[in-house]
């Protein structure tokens, strides 16, 4: 099933920002006249110091943060002024990992992964919790793709920070979406913890073609692991270029001061038990 070669099961959406802005309520400009475009299947790493906007670049993606002015596209989707039915098929379509990982902890993983098949799953199956056999069967197969599925029956509190992402990536993956956001999803991760998660993000971009949007904060996690890196700062892009050739120049432009030891995480290949 982890085949890397088998040819992949969902095609990823393209993303297009036109002159987006975002004012937020209190008046604070949280993105400015953002022009980006991402290619379906690809995977892209946004950087920035606190504050910059990743993530409120990442949730205009799915609507979580409206935009003031602009278009963006996510597939077939025009997003400013999306609402109702038409919004809720975008974000079936649209998978999102938190740097918390929100898992229900008093439950199962099988059952944490399954939530991500409510978007397809009509109401009085859910009330009932009379999960379909296919669903069951590729949530078991989004636990395998992120080497988890021996946890299935596991109470999510009882994994790991590691395993918990790997989880919550499972139940985005199972949601069959074409995109797939991720909130500095290794914030609360050790160094090898994180480059595991990565490099799941990475195999899953590559194995299933589903388009890849990785706020991070470490440039040299970003470097490594995003094909292409979009610098942000206050609002604007201020890069967006191929995370290689991002040097000390990039770098400054970036963050507005020269790369230190404590920005780069250190390099490990440790797995996760
Ligand atoms: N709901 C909101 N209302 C007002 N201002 C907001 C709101 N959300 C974010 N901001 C402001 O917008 C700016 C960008 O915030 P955002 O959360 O996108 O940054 P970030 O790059 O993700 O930072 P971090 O690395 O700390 O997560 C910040 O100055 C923040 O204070
Ligand atoms: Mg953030």
């Amino acid at each position: 099933m982890n085949d890397p070669h088998s040819t992949p099961e969902t095609s990823g959406a393209g993303i297009r920002f036109e002159h987006v802005d975002v004012t937020y309520p209190n008046g604070y400009r949280g993105l400015k006249n953002v022009n980006l475009q991402i290619a379906p299947g690809e995977m892209v790493a946004v950087v920035g110091l606190s504050g910059a906007g990743k993530s409120t670049l990442v949730r205009t993606i799915n609507g979580l943060v409206p935009i003031t002015s602009g278009q963006i596209t996510v597939g077939e989707f025009g997003l400013h002024g999306l609402r109702g039915a038409r919004l809720r098929q975008l974000r079936s379509e649209v998978g999102m990992v938190f740097q918390s990982f929100n898992l229900a902890k008093r439950t199962t993983v099988l059952n944490n992964v399954l939530m991500g098949r409510l978007h397809h799953t009509s109401a009085w199956r859910t009330l009932l919790a009379a999960w379909k056999k296919d669903d069951v069967e590729l949530a078991m197969q989004a636990l395998e793709r992120v080497e988890i599925v021996q946890k299935a029956y596991a109470n999510a509190s009882e994994l790991s920070g590691g395993q918990q992402q790997r989880v919550a990536i499972a139940r985005a993956l199972a949601q069959k979406p074409k995109v797939i956001l991720a909130d500095e999803p290794t914030a609360s991760l050790d160094p090898p913890t994180s480059h595991v998660v990565m490099r799941d993000l990475q195999r899953i971009n590559t194995e299933l073609g589903i388009t890849v949007v990785v706020n991070l904060h470490f440039l040299d996690l970003a470097r490594r692991y995003g094909q292409r890196l979009v610098g942000l700062r206050s609002g604007e892009i201020v890069y967006d270029g191929q995370g290689a050739d991002a040097d000390e120049s990039v770098f400054e432009s970036i963050y507005g001061r020269s790369l230190t030891a404590e920005d780069v995480l250190p390099e490990t290949t440790a797995e996760l038990s």
